[in-house]
């Protein structure tokens, strides 16, 4: 097979809602001369509470089949959630390069000096994986940890057009308010309520997400210049079932230079 590639690049960026598109804006303001689709698994909404065998094999089936009909160079697992369990399937799986985002805990480290805050679905906290990163990188740093599907339909819920509620948010967030001086949004969702997360936390808490690491990632693997000028590319975005509230998601999503939003179905 031939892996040349030979017109623009082509990413693929996937996740299981709109969480993934913090992690697109990142890349596309770095190389916007670049080809994007994105293509959510909202059908199998949340992945924070699917079983992990579930999770792969929707994922492998998604990506493999998008990847493969839609010619694609690269492909961006913007999802922490599927991350932590799927990489090394879709690698074995896939001949291009496979970029995945997980919680940025050894840059928290650096910062921090109090104690951090991860902020993740309820799977990401718990998998094997997240606590061997907190091992390696955060060995003398206490790492809190909070799991919540809430504040991920919370950001769903925003990119339709609804107002967060901050009240909720400070409800949710309670156990790490004033326990932690560094905040890592181990979800591809929430920086995408960073605003409201930092009213609620205040001026003493440093946000960090993965969005700029794997941008930075994906122009090293394509060898890539930052572009200069705003070229008019492929930009489409798909997904897996209809979305609630399709209309508002396609107000939500055309904020981020998308027009309205295509199925991409399986029929397994
Ligand atoms: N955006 C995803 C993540 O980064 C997961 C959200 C979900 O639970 O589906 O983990």
């Amino acid at each position: 097979m031939d892996n040349s590639i030979t017109s623009v690049p082509k990413v693929l960026v996937f996740d299981s809602g709109v969480g993934g598109l913090s992690v697109y804006q990142q890349i596309e303001q770095s190389y916007s001369q670049l080809d994007y689709l994105y293509l959510f698994d909202n059908e199998g909404y949340p992945y924070g509470e699917l079983p992990e065998h579930v999770l792969i094999e929707r994922v492998m089936n998604l990506v493999v089949t998008m990847a493969k009909q839609e010619q694609v160079d690269i492909v961006v697992i913007a999802c922490n959630t599927a991350s932590t369990i799927v990489l090394p399937h879709l690698r074995q799986a896939l001949t291009i390069p496979v970029v995945g985002v997980v919680p940025a805990i050894k840059p928290a480290a650096q910062l921090a000096k109090r104690a951090i805050g991860l902020i993740a679905t309820p799977a990401t906290v718990q998998r094997p994986y997240t606590h061997q990163l907190i091992e390696e990188f955060s060995p003398y740093t206490d790492v809190k940890l909070l799991g919540s599907t809430r504040l991920v339909t919370m950001a769903e819920e925003k990119l339709r057009g609804q107002t967060v509620n901050l009240d909720e948010l400070t409800h949710i967030l309670q156990p790490l308010i004033g326990q932690i001086d560094v905040a890592v949004l181990g979800c591809t969702h929430f920086p995408l309520l960073k605003a409201e997360i930092a009213q609620v936390f205040g001026s003493g808490v440093v946000l960090v997400d993965s969005g700029l690491a794997i941008a930075k990632r994906v122009g090293t693997i394509l060898k890539l210049e930052q572009s200069e000028v705003v070229l008019q590319k492929q930009h489409a975005i798909y997904s897996s079932a209809a979305p609630w509230e399709g209309a508002a998601l396609n107000k939500g999503v055309a904020q981020f230079g998308f027009k309205a939003i295509q199925p991409f179905r399986l029929h397994v």
